[in-house]
Order: C-alpha cells, then sequence, then structure tokens
C-alpha cells in the first residue's frame, strides 16, 4: 500500500474563494480519489490561513474582530470544496489551537537549537506583501509584488537561519529528480539558489501587527504568517518536535507529501518550507508541484478588475462535475490559461455532451432496442476489433502514470483518442446495417465494444466526474467499476441489464442565463481598462457557435509573428463610426444575434445586426456608444438586412467586451 498525503495551500481569509481556490482543490481532490481506487493510502490536507496583516486589515475594513471574520470566511472555502465535490480528509485552520501549539513547540524547539537568533532588521515593508525588500527588489520604488506603496523600517527580529541550510536543499534538488515539478519551473527555484539565500525573518513586532501566533521566547512579537502558515502540513497529521508527543499516525504521513501549490508560491514552498523541515530533522516532501494560473483575457483576476471568477456561479450555471472537467482539461497542470464562458462552453459541449454522451447514449440506446437491454457477448475479433482493442490497452496502461504525475489534461486527452475512436468504431461497423441484415452476433460485439469503452471511460473518469461516472456505471449494469481491466474491452458482465435512460450531459444551446446576466452587469460596471498584454489564445475545440456569426467579427488575440501588414490606403477605405445603440432586440431567428438600431448621425438611424447576445443581455446595450464599420456593403443575416458592423473583443472563445468610446462623443464621429 503506497502512502500519499495530498495538501494544498491554506487559502488566505481576506476575501471570498474564487476559481483559482477551487483548482488546486479540485485538482488535489481528483489525485486523492485516483489513488484511493489504486487502494493506496491516502489523506487529504486543506485549510485556511488566518493570521497575518492581509486578514487583520480585512477584519478592520469590516469593522468586526479578527477571529468573527475568520469564522465566517473560512466557511466559505469550507462550503466551496463540498460544492465542488471535495472529499479532503482534514480541514486545519491556522487559529485552531492543535496548529498553534505545533508551532509554539517548533519555534521554542528551534530557539533552544540556535536556529533563531535576535537581529537588528532594516529594509523597504510592503504591508500588502506582508514581507521586506531590498532597494534592488524595489520596482519603480515600489513593492514589486503587489505594486504598492513600501515604508523604510528598522526594528529588532527574530531569524531563522535559512541560509544555513541552504547548501543541504541544493543538494537535495540535485538527487531527488522528482521533488520539484513541473521540470519547467524546476530552474526557478535552482536559479533563485544560485544566489547566497541569507536568513529568514519570522518575526513581527506585535505594535505594528499583532493578529499572529505569539513567540514563546518574546511575548512582544508574533510569527510572520509564512513561517506559521507552511508548519500547517506538520500540525495537522500530529507532528511535534518531541517524539514523545506525536501521533502515531505521523509516520504514515511524513514525507509522503505532494504539496500542491501555485506557481506564486513555489518559492517559499521550496526554500523556506524546505530548509525549515531540514532544520526540523525532517526531510522535504516527496513532491512539490506548481500550477499555474487562471487569467481572464490575459489579466490577472482582481476585485478593482472586477473580473474575479466564482466558482459557485459556475456551479449554479453548469454543474460541479463540468466546472471539475473544464478546469482539470483545459490547461496543462503546470501551465497558465485564460477562463472565458465560450471556452466552458466548448469545452462542456464538445467533449461531454457530444464525445463521451454521444457514445454512451448510441452505444445504450441500440442495445437497448435491438438487443433487449442487456449486455450483448462479445464475438471473434475482426481487425477493426483489434486495432480497437490495442488502442483501450494504450490508455489503460497511459492513464495512470499521467494522472498520478498530475498531468491531468494529457490523461484526458488520451483517453478522449478511445472516446473519439468508439465513435467512429460505431461510424464505421454501423449496427443500424448489421440490425437490418439480422447479423445479431456481429451486432452484438460491436455494440459490447462499445459499452466497453464507456465502461472505461467511467472508470478513468471517476476521479474527475465522480457521479456522473456512477451514473454511467449504473446505466452499463455495473454496481462497481474498479480499475481492473480498463485496458481491456472485456470488462462488463454478459447479461447485465442495461438502463440508456436520458443522456448523460445535456448539450448546452446556449450560455446559461446566469452567465449571460453577470456579463452584462460586469460590462456595465467595469472602468475603462488598458489594453491587455498580448498572449497566446488559449487552444479551444473547433465548435464555437460564435463562429458562424458574421455581424460581429472578434478579434483574434494578437499571434507571436504578429497579423500580416496592410497598406495605410487599405486602412484608410474603412470607415469606423462612433454610434449610438437607440434600441436593441434579440433576432427572431437566431439565438446569438441582436439587432439594434444605432445612429451614426445620419438622417435615420441604422439597423445593424451583431454576434452578441451570448455576451450581452440587449437592454444593457441601449444608451451605449460602440464602434461601427459604416461602409460594409449591407448584408441579410438570418433574414435582417444588416447595415454595417459592431467592433468586438474576444477571440475564437466568443466577444468578450464591446469596443466602445471612453469619451463622451457625438454619434456619427470619426474613429481612427
Ligand atoms: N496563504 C497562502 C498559502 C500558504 S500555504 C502554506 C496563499 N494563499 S492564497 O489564498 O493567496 O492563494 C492560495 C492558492 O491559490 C495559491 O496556490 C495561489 O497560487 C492560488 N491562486 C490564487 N489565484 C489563482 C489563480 N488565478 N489561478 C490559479 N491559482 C491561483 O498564498
Amino acid at each position: 500500500m503506497r502512502s500519499i498525503y495530498v495538501t494544498t495551500p491554506i487559502y488566505y481569509v481576506n476575501d471570498k474563494p474564487h476559481i483559482g481556490h477551487a483548482y488546486t482543490s479540485i485538482a488535489a481532490d481528483a489525485l486523492c480519489r485516483w489513488h484511493r481506487r489504486c487502494g493506496d493510502d491516502v489523506w487529504m490536507l486543506t485549510g485556511t490561513d488566518e493570521h497575518g496583516q492581509k486578514v487583520l486589515r480585512s477584519a478592520a475594513l469590516r469593522g468586526i474582530s479578527p477571529q468573527a471574520h475568520c469564522d465566517e470566511l473560512s466557511e466559505h472555502f469550507r462550503a466551496l470544496l463540498r460544492l465542488v465535490g471535495v472529499q479532503n480528509d482534514d480541514f486545519i485552520r491556522t487559529t485552531e489551537p492543535r496548529h498553534t501549539r505545533v508551532v509554539q513547540a517548533v519555534l521554542q524547539h528551534l530557539y533552544d537549537r540556535g536556529d533563531i537568533y535576535a537581529a537588528d532588521y532594516e529594509g523597504w515593508y510592503s504591508t500588502a506583501a506582508e514581507r521586506f525588500w531590498t532597494e534592488k527588489d524595489l520596482i519603480d520604488g515600489k513593492c514589486p509584488d503587489t505594486g504598492q506603496a513600501v515604508e523604510w523600517v528598522t526594528e529588532k527580529n527574530w531569524f531563522f537561519k535559512m541560509g544555513a541550510y541552504a547548501d543541504q536543499l541544493r543538494a537535495w534538488i540535485d538527487e531527488n529528480p522528482g521533488f520539484l515539478a513541473p521540470a519547467s519551473r524546476k530552474s526557478e527555484v535552482v536559479g533563485a539558489l544560485r544566489k547566497e539565500i541569507g536568513d529568514l525573518c519570522i518575526s513581527r513586532p506585535k505594535e505594528r501587527m499583532s493578529w499572529g501566533i505569539e513567540l514563546p521566547f518574546d511575548p512582544d512579537y508574533v510569527t510572520y504568517v509564512w513561517f506559521d502558515a507552511l508548519l500547517n502540513y506538520l500540525s495537522a497529521v500530529g507532528y511535534h518536535p518531541d517524539p514523545a508527543q506525536r501521533s502515531p499516525d505521523f509516520d504514515r504521513r511524513w514525507p509522503a507529501a505532494f504539496h500542491l501549490v501555485g506557481k506564486d508560491i513555489l518559492a517559499t514552498h521550496s526554500i523556506y518550507w524546505s530548509t525549515m523541515l531540514f532544520a526540523l530533522g525532517l526531510p522535504p516532501a516527496r513532491c512539490l508541484y506548481a500550477h499555474g494560473w487562471w487569467m481572464v483575457e490575459g489579466r490577472k483576476m482582481s476585485k478593482s478588475l472586477g473580473n474575479v471568477v466564482d466558482p459557485t456561479m459556475l456551479v449554479r450555471a453548469y454543474g460541479a462535475e463540468q466546472l471539475r472537467y473544464f478546469l482539470l482539461r483545459e490547461i496543462p497542470f503546470g501551465g497558465d490559461g485564460d477562463f472565458s464562458h465560450q471556452a466552458f462552453f466548448n469545452r462542456t459541449n464538445a467533449d461531454l455532451a457530444n464525445d463521451l454522451g454521444n457514445l454512451a447514449h448510441r452505444a445504450l440506446s441500440m442495445s437497448e432496442k435491438w438487443l433487449g437491454g442487456v449486455v450483448p457477448a462479445l464475438d471473434a475479433d475482426t481487425e477493426a476489433d483489434l486495432a480497437l482493442g490495442a488502442l483501450a490497452a494504450k490508455v489503460g496502461e497511459g492513464f495512470g502514470p499521467l494522472f498520478e504525475a498530475a498531468q491531468f489534461s494529457k490523461a484526458l486527452e488520451l483517453l478522449w483518442e478511445l472516446v473519439s475512436a468508439g465513435n467512429k468504431y460505431i461510424d464505421s461497423q454501423a449496427p443500424w446495417a448489421l440490425n437490418k441484415s439480422g447479423q445479431v452476433a456481429r451486432l452484438g460485439g460491436v455494440l459490447r465494444r462499445s459499452l466497453e469503452i464507456c465502461r472505461i471511460a467511467a472508470a478513468l473518469l471517476a476521479p474527475i466526474l465522480p457521479s456522473k461516472s456512477q451514473e454511467l456505471a449504473d446505466k452499463l449494469g455495473l454496481p462497481e467499476n474498479p480499475l481492473q481491466r480498463v485496458g481491456s474491452l472485456d470488462g462488463l458482465i454478459d447479461g447485465a441489464p442495461l438502463r440508456c435512460g436520458e443522456p448523460l450531459f445535456p448539450r448546452l444551446l446556449e450560455l446559461p442565463a446566469e452567465v449571460t446576466a453577470a456579463l452584462s452587469a460586469a460590462l456595465a460596471e467595469a472602468p475603462p481598462e488598458p489594453a491587455p498584454k498580448p498572449k497566446k489564445s488559449p487552444k479551444t475545440p473547433t465548435s464555437a457557435p460564435m463562429s458562424e456569426t458574421t455581424a460581429a467579427p472578434a478579434a483574434e488575440a494578437t499571434p507571436a509573428a504578429g497579423p500580416a501588414l496592410i497598406e495605410y490606403d487599405d486602412f484608410a477605405k474603412i470607415a469606423l463610426r462612433t454610434g449610438l445603440v437607440k434600441d436593441a432586440a434579440r433576432h427572431p431567428k437566431a439565438d446569438r444575434l441582436l439587432v439594434l438600431t444605432i445612429d451614426l448621425g445620419e438622417a435615420q438611424p441604422r439597423t445593424i445586426v451583431a454576434g452578441l447576445a451570448q455576451t450581452y443581455a440587449p437592454e444593457v446595450l441601449v444608451g451605449q456608444t460602440v464602434v461601427v464599420v459604416a461602409n460594409l456593403k449591407p448584408i441579410k443575416l438570418r433574414g435582417v438586412e444588416s447595415h454595417g458592423m459592431v467592433l468586438a473583443v474576444g477571440g475564437d472563445a466568443g466577444v468578450q467586451a464591446l469596443a466602445t468610446a471612453s469619451a463622451p462623443v457625438a454619434p456619427g464621429t470619426v474613429v481612427r
């Protein structure tokens, strides 16, 4: 039995959880569910980081005590776990006595060993980032992490002899190639360790910041929030520096730890945390895996930009399992990616409703209709059957190692090779023709293999789609669907009852109403924003529902090589004008289109059809000044003649914003 102890970072309770928090927790849960299915000894820990300046400030802003604030906010993080189906074994809060007791014992132990000493500290302190910076770290005199002002502070503080363990850490990284993952991030840490790493200031004077764990050897100070927080990984599993006071379970959990963290906190985990462990005489975690960030239109999510993606809304709008699938499938775990509703919509429809859902529905409904609704027997293998079997074997062998290495999207891509092959197999074997010509044994064999692919998919997808996989297994007449035989097209029970029922995943016809309403509201409130940094556009499936819309083509995110150049004269041919939207209505025949009445300063307002209906409610557009291509030849779009085009921002993933005029201008003003 392998032991695996999966952790997420403990989340700051300065605000409600967003999609980034849901991401790590879902990934950790999927990994744990996989290992539980493998029969491993699994423990999943998550929790909340409740001390420090940020939390104190949030509580002060709300006019309540920090503890009351933490109690309330921590509950939001717990609720999110339940909502997205995370089965954590423990949830730790750094204000709990079981944690503070261990932090104080560790501090005392390191102090007694001479690993903690007092010295004067001078430096640039950033309240927002809760840390000191050196002069050369600052960017334009401001904190490089937050861009906020810094102040020069001189004060006595307590230091951990981090630098004394730097060589041990360098050697550890060299000797344990799997310690830092993915490989692309390892070089960042190795680079940072080429320089001297110095010692770590681990205290804050109470007079400046009192919301923390008191130092046992100096009551005027509290512990630096990172030193406190990192120890959660030990305090939660029964560690104590005195072996006599340790839980007997501790050795089961440490060092089998798999820490999932965001790329922004890889340095704190690899350098602070590992050296702290060395000082305690413990080996570092087995693996530190840094994932990338979810962005929105190439920007970090932030309250001030109003672009924070709320996971609870996504669950209501699309479903918890759809969210789990999208997050783990859409971007490679380790890289950054852009969140967009259009991408979510496309991915859910393409993979779940079309590929997997269709395969299951076709195989089950034909078995029900023509074979009495029971699992049919296999027949002798043809060449096509052997090829399908070889693919199943490849998937059965390759999926697990990829999943265990947190390569979720790659594992799913591999499985989808089989799902797609299953649909093609049905197309090429044409069971309807076999039925018509009365070839019952072959019909049974073809449907059996198609049903077997559904079984394999359900078994492998269970860690990501727990209830949908169970539903699929039930339809296939399997009370349980273990991982055994995931590489073979022979795992169903001959004659077991099948149940087709409703399709596994309903096909989405348009963006959920709640999403469109939220997008419209965000548009109405959004402050004017600077242009986003050029970025690679995310890969999206081809079934983009906006693609047939010609009325409002989306500008592509700038490709690396840049677009083809045109002459100024070519540009001058395009008459761009501002237009005031006087009226807007849904197109009577097309869900994606709006029919707009736009004043361009001409004798009569024009009718312009635009593909904006999935992003904007019509009433939100009335009164907005938009940019219009005014000299396009009229074109009929689903029966309505359009006299121009409204410019909008967005790539394949759909319209994300309108090109609007930020200053008040008269209708018909020339745009250059
Ligand atoms: N409290 C510290 C962690 C201490 S662990 C001993 C912390 N908390 S956090 O709430 O700010 O961030 C928690 C995690 O969320 C980090 O791993 C961070 O990378 C992740 N994310 C925050 N925003 C994110 C995205 N937009 N996308 C993906 N993950 C992101 O840091």
